[in-house]
């Protein structure tokens, strides 16, 4: 029985930054963060909006899609670093905005950005577990990823969420067999329990994330070699490949560390492919792994729902073109936790390619560096929905030590 995702729903906020306007208020060169990150727009929450409301809305996107009714669903996970309460998961939260009945396992999932592909594979395992059992799993992974202003992890900032109903015979993703894992203790990037923004060893962060991802690969790889031909190149076997993605250029690192990593499995294809290294590496790049980034730079960085965000965009442009073809994910969470692993696009994929990423991003409200470091440093206030608001759910503030939430209509009314 294959298992994976059978529909994915994309949610990003509405208010929109573009890094060429912040680059000019930080008085750095634009193409700095244009070529340098590669991220060219950043999506930023509306004060009615938490990390609740993004979550329950790409929820509420899912189930009216894929003309689902609340009460199949049997499992509800939801990974996030944004957490709203110490105890209380947003998960809770999120299954009472959905109407998902109470028969249901619902719990909230916590490891940095990694916790989307825990929360992934918690639920394939469910339905492996049992093949017959009518209710389906719903995973959900949302962030609101937030540095200090002026810091350098400024421009890496972002919002969003990514659902995704997991079941058999998926007609979206099939999830392969195996996958390599990697883990360590690191401080590159936490955020203690008093603290809204991260605190991030930037440069020390990026060089865990390729450690990691060599560790993933390597792992992936052993168990990929007995059906691997030594002379079978990646693009053989692979169609893309995705990577969480903090800002575009460390899919770019991360690219150049994998291809190298191929070629040195093969002790023969590295001593010819040397000296070629930085070139083949760039065409590689170019031909499996920059398509999957575009989302990614005109939203910024989604921690948890980072890499899925790049899956579901990826099928909503290409999806049909890439009907049979095999994909490589690998899914990073500070701290540290990764994986890299594969699954299958099935033909059915053109169906259900529409994940609402395209109409989203065609909707945004760009605002000024001004206004934008008025919603940064406000957070979420519970404040009145903007016009043209395209959430399900608004946050409508803290009473009594309670988090209260209510549909926007029911707001205005
Ligand atoms: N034109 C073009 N490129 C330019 C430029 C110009 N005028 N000026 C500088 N650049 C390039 C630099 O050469 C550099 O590129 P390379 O890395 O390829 O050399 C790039 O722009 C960045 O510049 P800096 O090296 O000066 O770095 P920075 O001070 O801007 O910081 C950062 C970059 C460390 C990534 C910082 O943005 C940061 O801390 N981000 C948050 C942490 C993060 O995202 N880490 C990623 C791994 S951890 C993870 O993945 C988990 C997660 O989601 C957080």
């Amino acid at each position: 029985m294959s298992v994976g995702i059978d529909r994915f729903a994309v949610y990003v906020p509405q208010y929109a930054l573009r890094l060429g306007d912040l680059a000019v208020a930080r008085g750095v060169p634009p193409e700095k963060l244009t070529e340098g990150l590669g991220v060219r727009e950043m999506a930023i929450a509306a004060p009615c909006e938490d990390v609740v409301t993004l979550a329950a809305t790409a929820g509420a996107r899912l189930l009216r899609a894929a003309e689902v009714d609340p009460a199949e669903i049997g499992m509800l996970l939801v990974a996030t670093e944004t957490g709203v309460d110490h105890s209380k998961p947003v998960s809770i939260f999120v299954h009472d905005l959905l109407g998902i009945g109470p028969r249901c396992r619902v719990y909230e999932l916590k490891h940095a950005c990694y916790a989307g592909t825990a929360a992934l594979m918690t639920a394939a395992d469910w339905v492996r577990a049992a093949p017959g059992r009518a209710r389906q799993a719903l995973v959900i992974a949302a962030d609101i990823a937030r540095y200090e202003i002026g810091s350098p992890g400024e421009p890496t900032q972002g919002a969003g969420a990514v659902a995704m109903l997991v079941r058999p015979e998926p007609r979206a993703f099939v999830l392969g067999e195996q996958s390599g894992t990697y883990a360590g203790n690191v401080h590159d990037f936490w955020r203690p329990l008093d603290r809204r923004e991260a605190i991030v060893d930037g440069k020390y962060s990026v060089a865990c994330y390729l450690d990691a991802l060599t560790g993933a690969f390597t792992d992936y790889r052993a168990l990929e070699r007995p059906a691997l031909e030594p002379e079978e190149a990646l693009s053989d076997r692979l169609a893309r490949i995705l990577y969480h993605t903090p800002f575009p250029k460390m899919a770019t690192k991360a690219h150049r560390r994998l291809v190298e990593l191929d070629w040195r499995a093969t002790r023969a294809r590295w001593a010819a492919l040397e000296p070629r290294l930085e070139d083949e590496a760039a065409a590689s790049y170019r031909a499996l792994a920059a398509s999957g980034l575009e989302a990614v730079a005109r939203i910024g960085n989604t921690y948890t729902a980072s890499l899925y965000l790049c899956l579901a965009s990826l099928l909503e442009a290409e999806g049909r073109a890439l009907a049979g073809r095999r994909l490589g994910l690998f899914s990073y969470g500070s701290g540290c936790c990764a994986e890299f692993f594969t699954g299958v696009v099935p033909p059915s994929v053109g169906a259900v390619a529409d994940a609402g990423v395209g109409a989203l991003l065609g909707g945004r409200t760009f605002v000024d560096v001004e206004a934008y470091e008025r919603l940064i440093r406000a957070g979420d206030t519970g404040a009145a929905p903007p016009p043209g608001f395209a959430g399900d759910f608004v946050f409508t503030g803290v009473r009594d030590a309670r988090r209260h939430y209510a549909r926007p209509g029911v707001l205005a009314a």
